[in-house]
């Protein structure tokens, strides 16, 4: 007998590629959550149609068609109460949420940024690491707090930061760890693997890793 999976609500604001990422994942038979809907604050995001393709019911709130934030997060409530959801993953979706709206979700709401946080919050994160010369940068899962990516993280995935790296080399060397990172933190998160403690999180999971940790530079030639 099949339990019943999660229903995952997924706001998004862009391109959608980690919703993507998402939706294979839910695709898969023994993954323990399925994606109930699809909200979007910008009507002409690319993630509508990844939504539409895989059947999933896909909503648009747009942001500036309410006269104030708390309408605008009323009817993004509205729709994801309306697909039963019962916990919500970000993904590239750019407005902050209220203390209200996280209060509907406690605990229960999630996010992913490109970067090794605390360091680079907010937007470009990737630029930030550049600017900032850091040599490793990456991706972290966490629980969405009224901050901007200050909640409690789940897991993070890191790549090396390349001598010729711009902005979209980097930025596409960390999508890549985001697609596989955020399924895993969605599958431990709602299968109760994630204990929130304080500011951290408790995971029931071991990391993954080579021989070596990564290093960069790794050696010299
Ligand atoms: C990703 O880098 C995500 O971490 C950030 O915005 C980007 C969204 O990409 N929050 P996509 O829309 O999932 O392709």
């Amino acid at each position: 007998m099949s339990t019943a999976r999660v229903r995952l609500g997924v706001l998004v604001s862009g391109g959608g590629s980690n919703l993507q990422a998402l939706l294979d994942a839910c695709a898969r038979e023994d993954f323990p959550a399925e994606v109930a809907c699809v909200v979007s604050n910008v009507p002409t995001a690319y993630a509508l149609e990844r939504a539409r393709a895989a059947g999933v019911p896909a909503v648009v709130v747009d942001h500036k068609a309410h006269a104030s934030k708390a309408a605008f997060e009323a009817a993004m409530l509205e729709a994801l109460g309306a697909a039963g959801v019962q916990w919500v993953c970000l993904a590239g979706f750019m407005r902050l949420l209220s203390a209200d709206f996280l209060g509907r979700f406690a605990g229960r709401v999630l996010n992913i940024h490109p970067s090794l946080l605390p360091s680079f919050p907010g937007l470009h994160a990737q630029r930030q690491a550049l600017e900032r010369g850091v040599k490793v940068a990456g991706c972290t899962v966490h629980f969405v707090d009224a901050g901007t990516d200050t909640g409690p993280i789940i897991g993070q995935a890191a790549v090396p930061v390349l001598p010729e790296d711009d902005e979209k080399s980097l930025s596409a060397r960390i999508l890549v760890e985001e697609h596989r990172l955020y399924p895993l933190a969605v599958r431990l998160a709602v299968t109760g693997q994630v204990t929130l403690d304080g500011v951290r999180t408790r995971v029931a999971a071991a990391p993954t890793m080579g021989e070596l940790a990564l290093r960069s530079p790794g050696a010299t030639k």
